[in-house]
């Protein structure tokens, strides 16, 4: 066959008077109120576990307080609303908007926060998460650990390696495990709650944790004997505890893509009423390196920690905060006429994430608002999850 090249040139056409911006946007009076009144910071949304239960299905590097997403999404979509949340996490902002009666969409490239979020976003059927437990049950019955698996286990690792955070014999169930979910991977929200709550006891240093005393949001060099801890048994619990939290009446189900924000959104995320996310600060602790343990277990190699952390936005706004064009555009496109984006930062003496972010997102949106809000109150979980923020900002686009 005769192979021949096509030029194809496009010349740029500003359009004009297609879609006109009003400063007005949905809840405007609402925003207002949270600029002078910090509701976050009253009583009751300021106690330290405000909030639906299942918020702490499993600890998170970087989770959103609960009570300023559900501020956010409060104010900005309307009761019958749709949302997306394009960084994530383990999906405060949507399962808030959730039990909220919100449709909400999430998207995140870590697979542990998808697995997590899908699990929030769902209403459960007991039945089949206690049939996938029974499965990895008897996985673990009838299955031995391979030589490879005891060998990277003593070699790997971050704080200390994996083999010294375990007792031997939870050890080797726990590597079974992690076989199960990679050969039998959670297809089902059901069968992703039971996979949350086993990276939830993954670590910690309460008595439900399956490590040696160490700290449940980052795997700190483990301290303490090593005990035997039945993998099964402290699953079990954590699962029932989770399905005993009732959920509201209008709970609303949303959807969680696992994927990189800088490739094609699905289809079906459109016509949003607003966009609601934080995404990683420029100079705060690499989610994937906190969460080391969890993102292993989920299925990550040594070799993936060398490569696919290239495709993470803090590794890539490093070097250019360019990466956010396609999510402003992207963004434009998906939400309805009159949509709003609302994106939730942080300020450091490094970097004005805000400034930067506004400048790049001219192209597409005008600013409604930027606010900033100290952080010098906030509690800092005994670890420096800060790293150098100064501020919160809000940067609210139409
Ligand atoms: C600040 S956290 C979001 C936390 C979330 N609001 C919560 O409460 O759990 C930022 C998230 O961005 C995700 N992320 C980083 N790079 C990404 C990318 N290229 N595509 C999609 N998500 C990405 C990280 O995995 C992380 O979960």
């Amino acid at each position: 066959m005769i192979l021949c090249q096509n030029l194809l040139v496009f010349k740029f056409q500003k359009i004009t008077g297609v879609k006109k911006y009003t400063q007005d946007f949905y809840g405007k009076e609402k925003w207002r109120n949270f600029k002078e009144n910090l509701p976050h910071q009253q009583l009751p949304f300021s106690k330290r576990n405000w909030g639906h239960s299942n918020h702490s299905l499993c600890s998170y590097q970087g989770k959103l307080k609960p009570s300023i997403a559900n501020q956010l999404v409060t104010s900005f979509v309307p009761e019958d609303g749709k949302i997306l949340d394009p960084f994530s996490g383990v999906g405060t902002i949507p399962f808030e908007a959730a039990l909220n009666g919100i449709e909400s969409f999430g998207i995140d490239i870590s697979v542990p926060a998808f697995y997590i979020s899908s699990a929030k976003v769902s209403s459960h059927n007991p039945k089949d998460c206690y049939r996938y437990i029974n499965l990895l049950s008897d996985y673990i019955k009838s299955n031995k650990c391979t030589r490879k698996e005891l060998i990277e286990v003593k070699r790997f690792g971050f704080n200390k390696t994996i083999s010294e955070y375990y007792e031997k014999q939870t050890l080797k169930e726990l590597l079974l495990a992690r076989r199960f979910i990679s050969e039998q991977y959670p297809k089902t929200p059901s069968e992703m709650l039971v996979v949350s709550a086993l990276l939830h006891i993954l670590h910690g240093n309460r008595p439900y944790a399956l490590s040696r005393r160490s700290h449940p949001i980052v795997p700190y060099a483990p301290q303490g004997e090593f005990i035997y801890k039945k993998l099964i048994e402290k699953l079990a619990n954590k699962v029932e505890r989770t399905l005993n939290n009732e959920l509201p009446l209008n709970f609303k189900s949303g959807r969680i893509f696992n994927q990189d924000i800088n490739t094609i959104w699905p289809q079906e995320i459109n016509n949003l009423d607003a966009i609601i996310t934080s995404p990683p600060f420029f100079d705060s602790t690499r989610f994937y390196q906190a969460n080391w343990l969890r993102i292993w277990f989920a299925g990550w190699s040594e070799k993936d920690f060398k490569h696919q952390i290239n495709s993470f936005i803090e590794e890539k706004q490093k070097k250019s905060f360019d990466v956010y064009e396609g999510i402003f555009r992207q963004s434009r496109e998906r939400l309805k006429n009159g949509g709003v984006m609302v994106l939730h930062l942080g300020k450091s003496n490094k970097c004005d994430m805000a400034e930067e972010l506004k400048k790049l997102s001219k192209r597409w949106f005008k600013t409604a608002d930027l606010f900033d809000e100290s952080v010098a109150h906030c509690e800092s979980h005994g670890i420096r999850d800060k790293g150098t923020v100064t501020s919160h900002q809000y940067l609210i686009l139409i």
